[in-house]
């Protein structure tokens, strides 16, 4: 993500500040140093950006460069825009006087720092010139939107093997079965187990099916909750453990079950919270209660899971054949309507042997290739470095590929899809406006800017960095998931710049993070502790996964001025004079019956959404003030009886929602 947005910045940094500071005069000289700095750093861009990989200290280097980058972006943001600047720079008024000092001052120190990156630079010998990129808006311009549903290709003998010994050996067992499915990431253990659970013989032959996915935790306490959850079809607070062994034994007594357990891992000295043997014993001891013949579907990258389950088969899935790669592949590869090139077939079933019968891998590069036109384009992926790289961190090298092919616009908007946890259901809405709040697009000729984040939305998966897509049958909203493995690249990009905390409680968040994504398990639990912010130079996100979700918890309001979205669970309107960055802010269960004027500070906010605020009584007067406003959402305000008057002059609102408001429902 750091070279993503270097790229981007630089790109539009470069112009800005030759346009906006030519005529500032007394720092003319030190922008015109900043903006050759900037041209110069630009100029071995794409080669350190490639040596990274293999190179740390230019991994490190870039670090600096891009968290310098995100400050100067905050400098240049407090710049009036084009249309407001009139006469700014030239101004006598005290404040104009007073930012022009501000901005002046910050942009000395600014430079100063990009020289010294500069500098360092020589220490690694990068080789200048740009590479040819793939032009963005054309290649856009060819996905479709229509979502595909996935085809399960050389499967069908595993599954038989599965759904027989479900029916026939565990029908006669009189102990709980437990039936393992073991092989590598991504090869499609979590896709056989959705085969063999949405079978009609499976349907038929049990009373209760339960699907849970448990990936690096296995906590007891919160998969009995989950099972309770399941069955009763309402939410279930997590309780002391003997009163939730007791709540499931009740609800599985006499019943012949199928669990499943999706995503099994082993405790060991990476992994605190894993599975072991004292674990699996106790939640054994509860769902041994079921009748003969209830059985267990566990899915798992880890042999020692049947050892610890005390299994006594497992069914080690292979990759899928050469031939069933190809397919998916060539799916992705070329378009329906055009004849396949000889050659390029030629060298994509070599580039499909080298993805070892993973599906994901073939599907990602299949997703890559389909941009590519030219044998020379094709011959690239194939004979890339990034295949024969050490493999850190378990990073698929069909991934890392897949991803470093991306346009920087693509590049930065997946990698920023690591402030979500794994296996979370993402809104595409959602994602494409905080994408927004965050500067990473923007409109082009013809085309809104949530128009782009759709078509980048798309781009993505098509590319197979998203899958899982749900469409809700009565909003209309479109869901989808990361798989996991794709998850630990977006991870292994950004770092400790986007981090996604599923913890309570933090203390200290490290100088360089920049975007947060943070979900509280427990409804009594603080995120994060006073001043656990104040270290972070320039944070822009600042995301409550849970943010709508009434709990019991204590407030919280950071203080970070370069925040770009706050969307928290508050009782408190946060103290939001000087977030004068703001482009999207998301409140819930604000205690107050009128917005403080202080919002109207917000000159940027575009998406304005407030969730259960019940005593709220009527939105701020003067709300078009607001003219960047382009999406309103309101949910669950009841005693807000008036919408503001004169909504209509929001020139550039794009969406309103009233959603359980006193007057939505008049209206
Ligand atoms: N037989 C198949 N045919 C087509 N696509 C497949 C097949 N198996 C898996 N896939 C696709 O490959 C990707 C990875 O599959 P899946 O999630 O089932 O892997 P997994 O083994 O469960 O991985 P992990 O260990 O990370 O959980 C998914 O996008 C899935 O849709
Ligand atoms: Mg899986």
């Amino acid at each position: 993500m750091a070279e993503a947005l270097l790229g981007i910045l630089l790109e539009n940094v470069i112009p800005l500040v030759q346009r906006e500071f030519a005529a500032f005069s007394g720092i003319k000289e030190k922008t015109e140093d900043l903006s050759h700095t900037l041209a110069f750093i630009k100029k071995v861009l794409d080669d350190a950006k490639e040596k990274q990989w293999s190179n740390p200290p230019i991994k490190i280097w870039l670090q600096r460069l891009k968290d310098a980058t995100y400050v100067l972006d905050d400098v240049l943001d407090q710049l009036p825009t084009e249309s407001s600047q009139h006469g700014w720079l030239s101004s006598f008024k005290p404040n104009n006087i007073m930012l022009r000092g501000k901005v002046g001052h910050e942009l000395n120190e600014i430079v100063r720092r990009l020289d010294r990156i500069a500098e360092d630079k020589n220490k690694f010998l990068l080789r200048e010139g740009v590479r040819e990129r793939p032009t963005e808006v054309a290649e856009w311009r060819q996905t479709s939107p229509t979502i595909i549903s996935p085809q399960v290709l050389g499967r069908d003998a595993d599954k038989e093997k599965v759904v027989e010994f479900l029916l026939s050996p565990a029908r006669n067992s009189e102990f709980l079965s437990v039936y393992p499915m073991v092989g590598l990431g991504g090869l499609g253990k979590t896709t056989l187990a959705q085969l063999v659970y949405h079978d009609e013989r499976v349907s038929s032959h049990f009373n209760l099916k339960i699907w849970l996915c448990i990936s690096e935790t296995f906590n007891v306490r919160r998969i009995l909750c989950s099972i309770v959850q399941s069955i009763t079809k309402n939410e279930c607070k997590v309780l002391e453990l003997p009163v939730m062994e007791e709540k499931v034994k009740g609800l599985l007594q006499g019943k012949k079950f199928l669990l499943v357990l999706d995503d099994v891992w082993v405790k060991n000295q990476q992994l605190e919270f894993g599975l072991n043997e004292d674990k699996w014993d106790q939640l054994k001891s509860v769902l041994c209660c079921g009748s003969k013949g209830a059985s267990i579907l566990v899915s798992t990258r880890d042999k020692d899971v049947a050892t610890i389950m005390g299994a006594y088969q497992t069914h080690d899935l292979s990759g899928l054949s050469e031939d069933d790669c190809w397919s998916l592949f060539r799916q992705r590869a070329f378009r329906p309507d055009k004849a396949e090139d000889e050659e390029l077939v030629k060298i994509g079933k070599e580039i499909v042997s080298k993805c070892g019968g993973s599906p994901l891998a073939a599907k990602a590069l299949g997703g890559l290739m389909r941009s590519r036109n030219t044998r020379n384009e094709w011959l690239e992926v194939k004979e890339s470095s990034l295949w024969t790289l050490p493999n850190e961190n378990h990073i698929l090298p069909a991934l890392r590929l897949s991803y470093f092919h991306l346009p920087p616009t693509l590049k930065q908007c997946f990698a920023f899809c690591a402030i979500f946890p794994k296996d979370e259901s993402i809104k595409k809405q959602e994602l494409i406006h905080l994408w927004m709040a965050n500067g990473f697009i923007s409109s082009r000729a013809n085309l809104d800017v949530e128009e782009v984040g759709n078509m980048i939305w798309n781009e993505l998966f098509q590319k197979s960095f998203f899958q899982d897509v749900e469409i809700n049958d009565y909003s209309g909203d479109v869901s989808f998931k990361m798989h996991d493995l794709v998850h630990d690249l977006a991870q292994s990009i950004t770092e400790k710049e986007c981090m996604c905390l599923e913890e309570a409680n933090h203390t200290d968040l490290p100088k360089n993070t920049h975007h947060i994504g943070f979900k509280c398990d427990e409804v009594t639990e603080t995120p994060f502790r006073k001043g656990a912010c104040e270290k972070t130079e320039s944070l822009r996100t600042l995301y409550d996964l849970n943010w709508y979700a009434p709990r019991n918890a204590s407030y919280f309001c950071p203080t970070n001025i370069s925040l770009r979205v706050l969307c928290t669970y508050t009782s408190k309107f946060p103290s939001v004079e000087n977030f004068s960055h703001l482009r999207y802010l998301g409140l819930c269960d604000l205690e107050i019956k009128t917005i403080p004027d202080s919002i109207y500070s917000l000159h940027k906010l575009e998406i304005l959404k407030l969730m259960q605020c019940n005593e709220l009584f009527s939105l701020p007067k003067h709300l078009t003030r607001l003219h960047n406003l382009r999406h309103l959402a309101i949910d669950g305000c009841d005693a807000l009886s008036e919408m503001c008057p004169d909504i209509h002059k929001l020139y550039e609102l794009k969406t309103l929602e009233c959603i359980h408001c006193e007057f939505s429902k008049r209206t």
